[in-house]
């Protein structure tokens, strides 16, 4: 006899063979119908029990939450509902779960609660729906870039350096915090630190994956990055996972097209490989969105929403070209903008970009030429002196997924960009070295995978979509 996973019974042809198999008791009715989970697939197998055979206190212990083992007959079922159930001619209460404390009870909770319970949330339906996703968006991830000839490169998570600029940082230390060693100044002495220095944890493995892309040439990496921004919103966490792909002798040009193409593989392959779970979710968005008022219901179906994705080109357009759709919108010239659009060189806010994703082109948009005092040291410099070849894509319902750009890679460009924002090249020497020796184009670009996860998912909220979520004033589990 061979243990089975839930998936497997589901989905082989095993009927009239004994069986077994171990999960989660989601719910026991009638005192004869176990739903069972394991986790394998969204889907449960009815077990059903011949309760007047079964001894009365093993029976009281089958309780949503229970751990069991089952051993029994897959046969056709009777009922509806299920293809095949198993006749249960053995079962072991593996673990017990008391139905007066067990969270999860079989109903509805809000979302509020189910994170304060993340440890059991993904035995619900919503959540281990998520989380299979997830891991199937990261392994899609991985083949994408495997297939490509891409290189997997573990970025440090430590960092010496604190010069990329793109967010607040959490410090390293191992000093004693209540008595650290001074210098002369009375200043923390970091000198005597671990590493002889102040070190962080990273924002972006970005400056080391060019070092890689510059040998290797077409590497990415994909690991957490951290970011001490107090921006409590349902976009932001203060630990997210980011994918990084930096590739030699590519422009911006390739750069949008390796990241479109990427994006429409991995969200093909999910649709491809995960329908149970997005036909799940998929419905719990329609039941959630009932409750909202006509006009603010999506147009489209979650599924609808990713297949438009995959079978629709992005629009490029200019940062320059946008500034001028936006100085002409209606919410502009009647004001409805917290930030209103006077001229060019203004930074896109959120409420902007989701206007011109949602509101004016309706798809996914790739802004590309910012000016370059709104964007980071290390964008090329266009030959107009006042923009650079950044991009950054725009999703409906989600806003900034992907932030990248073409490298400077001319060493005299960016040494003056370094000094112009007091950028110590002591501290970047190696980043210089890159243009010194065998300078070359490249581009890479970030994007936050927990972003990609909300839109595969249709859940609004970054919490929902990593198992523990960091965000200021919480870091519980
Ligand atoms: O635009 P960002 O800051 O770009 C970089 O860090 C570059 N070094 C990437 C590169 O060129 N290699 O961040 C990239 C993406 C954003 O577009 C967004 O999707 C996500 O990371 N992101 C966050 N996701 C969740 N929580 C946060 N606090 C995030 N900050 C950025
Ligand atoms: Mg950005």
């Amino acid at each position: 006899m061979k243990t089975y996973t839930v998936a497997e019974l589901l989905e082989k042809n095993l009927v009239l063979q004994e069986v077994e198999v171990k999960g989660w008791v989601r719910t026991f009715r009638a005192n004869r119908f176990i739903a069972l989970n394991d986790g394998s697939t969204l889907n449960n197998i009815q077990c059903v029990v011949d309760f007047e055979n079964l001894d009365e206190s093993v029976l009281k212990r089958i309780t949503t939450g229970a751990a069991v083992h089952i051993i029994g007959e897959l046969t056709e079922s009777q009922g509806k509902g299920q293809n095949v159930e198993i006749q249960v001619s053995k079962i072991d209460v593996l673990g017990d779960s008391d139905p007066e404390t067990y969270p999860i009870q079989p109903k509805k909770h809000s979302f509020e609660f189910l994170r304060e319970n993340a440890h059991l949330r993904t035995r619900t339906n919503t959540f281990s729906a998520v989380m299979r996703l997830r891991s199937s968006l990261s392994f899609a991830i991985h083949q994408y870039f495997n297939e490509n000839g891409f290189y997997y490169m573990h970025t440090p998570i430590i960092t010496g350096s604190d010069a990329e600029g793109a967010g607040e940082m959490f410090r390293v230390s191992a000093l004693n915090a209540k008595n650290p060693p001074l210098t002369e100044d009375g200043e923390v002495n970091y000198k005597e630190d671990f590493f002889g220095k102040e070190t962080n944890l990273t924002v972006s493995g970005q400056l080391e994956a060019e070092t890689y892309a510059m040998s290797l040439g077409k590497v990415y990496t994909f690991g957490p990055t951290f970011r001490a921004e107090n921006s409590n919103t349902s976009r932001h966490l203060a630990e997210f996972w980011m994918i990084e792909p930096e590739v030699a002798f590519m422009d911006l040009d390739g750069n949008m097209d390796l990241a479109e193409d990427f994006m429409k593989y991995v969200l093909k392959y999910v649709l491809e490989h995960n329908s149970d779970d997005l036909a799940f979710l998929e419905k719990r968005l329609l039941d959630e969105e009932k409750t909202k008022p006509q006009a603010e219901r999506s147009e489209m179906s979650l599924i609808e929403k990713i297949k438009f994705v995959v079978d629709n080109n992005f629009k490029r357009v200019s940062y320059t070209e946008a500034i001028e759709i936006l100085r002409n919108s209606k919410p502009n010239k009647k004001k409805k903008f917290k930030y209103i659009i006077e001229e060019w060189g203004a930074d896109l806010q959120s409420e902007h970009e989701r206007y011109l994703v949602e509101k004016h082109f309706k798809c996914p948009v790739i802004l590309f030429d910012y000016p370059a005092n709104i964007k980071a040291f290390y964008m090329r410099l266009n030959e107009d002196g006042k923009t650079v070849r950044a991009m950054d894509i725009l999703f409906p319902g989600i806003g900034e997924m992907v932030g990248g750009s073409q490298r400077e890679e001319r060493l005299d460009v960016l040494k003056d960009k370094m000094a112009a924002l007091d950028i110590d090249e002591q501290e970047l020497w190696w980043y210089l070295d890159l243009r010194k020796y065998g300078t070359a184009v490249h581009s890479g670009f970030g994007l936050g995978f927990e972003r990609l996860v909300m839109f595969a998912t249709g859940m609004g909220n970054i919490r929902d979509v990593i198992p523990y979520p960091r965000t200021p004033q919480n870091a519980d589990f």
